[in-house]
């Protein structure tokens, strides 16, 4: 990387088809905004693997470096909010989507879009929670706003060893829920159960075929999968049960019952990352940083360079990645 130019993971489409590539560009290609930062480290998440793989329309701008998050160090800022030095986080915002994203040595982005880095989490931490992290702590939050409370009944995270449900599992375990991890992975029982499973149940157990309410069984429910994973949990949520439903890795549609909403007031509470308000991303990341041990974060996380990203983007949208993939960007 010199001073004005940095290396980054480029798609690019044209009339002879679409490339990723690893090539230079330079700072004055980056699109305009108030700060400029180095980046440290990115994330893989699920919807990244969709963007570098074309399996999914992610990418709204031609050539695009794909990264929904990133975290790093400010170089310059024309807003009086961050100056050079501060270490900063984005996550959401169409980065990676509508705008260059964290695949890349630098970025420039809107003030707005950044939060310091929480205190207690080193950059690579902050990345090793990324979107992903960020997003179980909001469906954590929904749930207890609709009214989870500790409770003796148990709480289902399914697509547990994925990103989202891991860090779901450990946050929810933390504090002090009895959590049940779903996954169709059972060779990774013992590393849900490190991370605060009380019991790990196969995924089939929501899509076998079932009675529209089955006894009650969860006080609460997070779903990273969606279809019919998701349509199965609703027959077995207890009477005022609640929902927090983020994720369709699984499937993007849903056919249920209406009986468990009719009869026993289950309520499905849908969560969003990208447009969350600052106020409500500074709450979210602070709590995750007082409630999860860098020793938990560090277990989830394997740490790629950038060159491997575009392997890693097929492994995670075959649903074969444990947990978080940090990506070292100057690796
Ligand atoms: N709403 C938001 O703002 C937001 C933010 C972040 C992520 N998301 C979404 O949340 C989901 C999870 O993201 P992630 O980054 O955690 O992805 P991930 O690491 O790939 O985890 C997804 C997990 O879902 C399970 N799964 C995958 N395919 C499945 C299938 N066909 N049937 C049943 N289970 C399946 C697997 O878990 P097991 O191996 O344990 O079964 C997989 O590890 C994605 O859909 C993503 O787009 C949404």
């Amino acid at each position: 990387m010199s001073n004005d130019s940095f290396r980054a993971l480029v798609v690019e489409e044209d009339g002879n088809g679409r490339s990723v590539v690893l090539r230079e560009v330079r700072v004055a290609e980056l699109p305009p905004g108030e700060v400029l930062v180095r980046v440290a480290y990115s994330t893989l998440n699920y919807k990244d693997g969709l963007a570098v793989t074309g399996k999914g329309k992610i990418l709204r701008t031609n050539p695009m470096a794909p990264g929904i998050d990133f975290a790093g160090t400010v170089v310059e800022s024309a807003s009086p909010a961050y100056h050079p030095g501060d270490k900063v986080v984005l996550t959401g915002w169409g980065v990676g989507e509508r705008h260059w994203g964290g695949f890349s040595q630098m970025n420039r982005v809107k003030a707005e879009w950044l939060i310091p880095l929480p205190p207690g989490l080193s950059l690579q931490q902050a990345m090793a929670i990324g979107t992903a992290g960020f997003t179980a702590m909001l469906c954590v939050q929904a749930l207890e706003r609709h009214g989870l409370a500790l409770t003796e009944r148990e709480v289902v995270v399914t697509g547990a060893a994925g990103g989202v449900g891991s860090v779901a599992v450990a946050l929810l375990a933390r504090a002090g829920y009895q959590v049940v991890a779903s996954t169709g992975r059972p060779a990774e029982a013992d590393y849900l159960r490190g991370l605060g499973a009380t019991a790990v149940i196969d995924r089939t157990f929501f899509t076998n075929p079932g009675r529209p309410l089955e006894s009650e069984r969860w006080a609460a429910a997070i779903d990273t999968v969606g279809g019919p994973t998701l349509a199965g949990i609703f027959r077995s949520v207890a009477y005022h049960g609640v929902v927090a439903a983020c994720g369709n890795a699984g499937g993007a549609e849903f056919t249920a019952p209406v009986f468990p909403f009719i009869l026993r007031g289950v309520r499905l509470i849908g969560v969003e990352s990208v447009l969350v308000p600052p106020d409500e991303r500074r709450a979210a990341w602070a709590r995750i940083a007082r409630d999860l041990p860098g020793e938990l974060i560090d277990r989830m996380t394997e740490v790629i360079p950038l060159a491997a990203v575009p392997a890693y983007s097929e492994t995670i949208t075959n649903a074969q990645v444990r947990g978080r993939i940090v990506v070292d960007v100057n690796a």
